[in-house]
């Protein structure tokens, strides 16, 4: 496995529509070992592979107890609503109020091909919904209402 380099704003490969996954090989194993290893080195909750430079359509989001790999995801279906401070380690040092769905059910792939669904809330519901934008070449600042810096100390 591999720490790779986090791509950030500014570099075209993030405004880029993401090409899906159509070899469930050992390429994309090894493309999602390292996503695992570069997010917990960078203590974030969600990466997509666009941010490692990857146009395909790849994310994870780390649970807490475990990670969510997603493989040619897809949102279907979308209920209340939440507004919270939004980030993304493609940003650095810029946070803004964002609505998003307060849940919803993602459906994907996991590395082996095996489709799954699952119910999202709150933290993980906002954090599929922005890794998927990442997908179709969409930064979180195009939704931010309100951008909030906080105090350096
Ligand atoms: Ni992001």
């Amino acid at each position: 496995m591999a720490i790779r380099n986090i791509v950030k704003d500014g570099d075209p490969v993030l405004a880029k529509r993401c090409r899906p996954v159509e070899q469930f090989d050992a390429r994309l194993e090894q493309l999602v070992a390292d996503m695992k290893e570069t997010l917990k080195k960078a203590n974030g909750v969600g990466l997509a592979a666009p941010q490692v430079g990857v146009l395909k359509r790849v994310f994870i989001i780390d649970l807490g107890d475990r990670m969510i790999e997603a493989i040619n995801p897809e949102i279907v279906k979308t209920s209340g609503k939440q507004r919270e401070v939004e980030g993304c380690l493609s940003v650095p040092n810029r946070w803004g109020y964002v609505t998003r769905p307060k849940h919803c059910t993602l459906r994907a792939y996991n590395c082996k091909g095996e489709q799954y669904e699952i119910k999202l809330s709150n933290l993980e519901a906002r954090c599929a919904c922005h890794e998927y934008d990442h997908l179709e070449g969409q930064l979180f600042t195009r939704l931010v209402d309100e951008f909030v810096t906080f105090e350096k100390e």
